[in-house]
């Protein structure tokens, strides 16, 4: 697998001359996982500078444990930092009615006051009651492994740090804003939340199909296509808005940019993901990590989402393995 050294996402995740984005996914899989296949050294996070390398994931992995998870260091934050997450709050709030979907926008109260870092264990009373998840704090990215190993306990990572004031309109990892902003509030609601975490599950099993005695090649990757064009990326038909396009993944909803450019342009190809074929299509489908996304896959409800990737995927790694090899 590759290391950082060869990982796009580094330096492709953000094209300075787009305009404003942030469109940071610590997605599933390595081609999103700046770092991600660096070996880790067994017991020695505290020693280890994890990813260290000639791009080593930004954050202080001496902070964390043998799960890659810390506390949150709440008392760290400064005024500034405090001030940026109240900016970059108020511009994307700003950006979400007619482009987020509704149950993002019912759910966003419950990150709380909006002018100040939350501290993670004010979300987890609500989180824990309201769909049995929790938030842990973690230094930045973190390996694949330990990454749907947390998911598949109803455990999100959430990166601590918060951007600098020069990269406001783009920064190259994900913070604690995209993290909070992007990805919770959906946790809120049980079937998503129930879906990711069936996607910590399916993503280990992939894990471990790699790694069979028959390996099944591809598979991990495979998946993070689908969480790349769903989790980070996907956009549904909103029963509540009328069946109109909105966004549900955690990269549009964060980015001032692409929110906009995801329901509004003409240009890029909106696909539906509503059968096993389309299913096929998505995860056979390489993506964009340098620009806008040039096609997404809208779903028509959660459930839809839940259901159809329930089924056990080994058919389908292998079918798209034999289609990638001829
Ligand atoms: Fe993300």
């Amino acid at each position: 697998m590759a290391g950082s050294k060869s990982n796009p996402v580094a330096s492709a995740v953000i094209l300075p001359g787009q305009g404003p984005q942030d469109r940071l996914c610590r997605t599933a899989g390595a081609a999103a996982h700046p770092g991600a296949s660096e070996p880790h050294a067994a017991g020695s996070v505290g020693a280890y500078s994890y990813g260290a390398s000639d791009w080593p994931p930004r954050g202080d992995y001496s902070r964390a444990g043998n799960d890659y998870t810390c506390a949150q260091n709440h008392n760290a934050y400064t005024a500034e930092h405090h001030d940026i997450y109240r900016r970059l709050c108020a511009r994307q709030s700003a950006l979400l009615p007619g482009r987020a979907c509704s149950a993002f926008i019912d759910a966003l109260p419950q990150l709380g006051a909006s002018d100040a870092i939350p501290r993670f264990e004010a979300i987890n009373e609500r989180l824990f009651k309201a769909t049995g998840w929790q938030l842990v704090g973690v230094p930045g990215l973190i390996p694949e492994v330990p990454f749907f190993s947390l998911l598949a306990a109803r455990k999100f990572p959430v990166t601590d740090w918060i951007r600098t004031p020069a990269e406001f309109d783009y920064i190259v990892e994900p913070d604690v804003f995209h993290d909070l902003f992007g990805h919770v509030p959906l946790l809120f609601e049980q079937r998503y939340a129930d879906h990711i975490q069936a996607y910590g599950e399916g993503a280990l099993k992939a894990h471990a199909l790699e790694n069979a005695s028959e390996p099944v090649p591809g598979a991990v990757e495979m998946l993070s296509r689908l969480y790349w064009y769903t989790i980070e990326f996907g956009l549904m038909r909103d029963e509540r808005a009328g069946g109109q396009l909105r966004a549900y993944g955690a990269g549009l909803l964060s980015s001032p940019g692409e929110l906009a450019h995801c329901v509004q342009s003409p240009m890029p190809q909106r696909l539906p993901l509503a059968s096993t074929a389309d299913l096929l299509r998505c995860m056979g489908s390489s993506y964009k990590i340098d620009s806008f996304q040039q096609q997404y896959f809208v779903i028509d409800s959660f459930d839809t989402l839940r259901s159809l990737t329930e089924p056990d995927f080994r058919p389908l790694y292998q079918s798209l393995a034999a289609d990638l090899a001829h």
